[in-house]
């Protein structure tokens, strides 16, 4: 597959093998299905530190060098980026949402380094209507301010991304809704220049 896209996929959970790992390890079989090369990152392997604040990224790099500075190779190696995350108390984990701050560097100043690259989210929670909708609303929120393309998960049901309920590996329609995502990221990257 020399010369396929990628497709970087980033599971927020502190679970290295809970349900957001399924869900995402699935969308990636289905991107290679698609002849789509992936990447999986979990989280719970790196250590990332908060974002300070400082904006020294508007002047040069980081101030920290952790395992962002291999993420950051990755993010920009990719041509789509799905993230998956757990839903922790109606949003996305901590881990997640550090990661998100850490690529302000990507938008520092007047670039934007991620431009036209395309993103999508898949959301696991424990229950109904936990705030699924609202997490993929925060990543997407990551996504457009990253000047990205946002994906929702396409017919046949096409909402805001893709959303588990329960036990990844048990709930049949939320699992349908994260191949539409894979399938429709698959036609997205294919379609990029
Ligand atoms: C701190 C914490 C907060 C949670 N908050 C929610 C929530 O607001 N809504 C929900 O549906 N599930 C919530 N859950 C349940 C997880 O989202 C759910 O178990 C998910 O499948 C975990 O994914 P993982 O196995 O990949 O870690 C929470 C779990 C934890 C540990």
């Amino acid at each position: 597959m020399t010369g396929a896209k990628l497709v970087l996929g980033i599971n927020g959970s502190p679970h290295r093998e809970g349900n957001t790992a399924y869900a995402l390890r699935h969308a990636m079989a289905i991107l290679e299905q698609e002849g789509v090369r992936t990447r999986y990152v979990a989280l719970a392997d790196l250590d990332i530190a908060l974002c300070d604040g400082c904006f020294a990224c508007r002047s040069g790099a980081c101030v920290h060098d952790d395992d962002m500075t291999s993420l950051y190779d990755a993010l920009r190696a990719c041509d789509g980026l799905i993230l998956a995350s757990p839903v922790y108390m109606g949003m996305v984990t901590g881990q997640m949402k550090v990661m998100m701050d850490r690529t302000v560097l990507f938008r520092a100043g007047s670039r934007f380094e991620l431009s036209g690259k395309v993103g999508a989210g898949i959301a696991c929670g424990g229950f109904r209507n936990g705030g699924q909708e609202l997490t993929l609303q925060n990543m997407q929120t990551f996504i457009l301010q990253q000047d990205m393309y946002a994906l929702a998960d396409g017919p046949r049901f096409s909402h805001s991304g893709a959303a588990i309920v329960g036990r990844a590996a048990e709930d049949e329609l939320g699992l349908q809704t994260v191949a539409n995502l894979a399938r429709r990221m698959a036609a997205a990257v294919k379609a990029r220049p």
